[in-house]
């Protein structure tokens, strides 16, 4: 199934429940939750206890895209704040697949992310124990930013691997996906599309959704 994951980054954060409903209720099944800490990213947006708060609120999939440092001491509170999936950036992490134990044994899925100039041996050790493997096509930290070729093209190299190894992660991609080129991203196999400004930007996020989904239908 490929699914849309609506960026919460792009959203008015003065009214985060209307417009968590806006996507939700447009089809959205995953929402996609960008932390950062002003160390690993240069900005700063917000933690677990925003999560809490908004988890009363939806019934989406909560996507914790977590780019802070040392982002084990934080693992617990965001499973607790009601998080459904947990992703670390492989470039904070020294033990990954420690790590990646720990996501589990909370009851949450367990994600990795790469940056666009992180290549995919980094992740090597951990790919038979993930949910899902992010590859970021910007440099973290804003959105709005154009999508970087060259690390669109690790998508269908991971793609590969996962088929010929039997592997069973999702691919997610994020970072400068839009309806002009949305097609383009869903050939490399991608099953689940980050849209921070190109949903929440737009004039209609809701609509902006629902335009996403009937291009990636024809991919499922
Ligand atoms: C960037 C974030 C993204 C961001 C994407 O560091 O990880 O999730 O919201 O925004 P767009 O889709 O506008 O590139
Ligand atoms: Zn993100």
């Amino acid at each position: 199934m490929k699914i849309v994951a609506p960026s919460l980054l792009s959203a008015d954060f003065s009214c985060l429940d209307r417009e968590m409903a806006r996507v939700e209720e447009a089809g959205a099944k995953y929402l996609h939750l960008d932390v950062m800490d002003g160390h690993f990213v240069p900005n700063l947006t917000f933690g677990a206890p925003v999560i809490k708060c908004l988890r009363k609120h939806s019934k989406m999939f909560f996507d914790v895209h977590l780019m802070i440092e040392n982002p084990e001491k934080y693992l617990e509170d965001f499973a607790k704040a009601g998080a459904d999936l947990l992703n670390v950036h492989a470039e904070t992490v020294k033990n990954l697949p420690a790590v990646v134990k720990t996501i589990h044994d909370l009851g949450c899925q367990a994600a990795v992310a790469i940056k666009p100039d992180t290549p995919l041996s980094a992740i090597e050790s951990v790919l038979d124990q993930v949910d899902m493997v992010l590859v970021m096509t910007v440099y973290p930290g804003f959105s709005g930013q154009k999508l970087i070729p060259e690390a669109l093209a690790k998508i269908p190299v991971l793609d590969r691997m996962r088929k010929e190894k039997g592997y069973s992660f999702t691919i997610q991609i994020d970072g400068g996906v839009g309806l002009g080129n949305l097609k383009e991203v869903m050939e490399t196999g991608v099953d689940i599309v980050v849209a921070g400004s190109a949903v929440f930007g737009a004039a209609d996020p809701a609509q902006a959704t629902k335009d996403f989904l009937s291009v990636m239908e024809a991919y499922a």
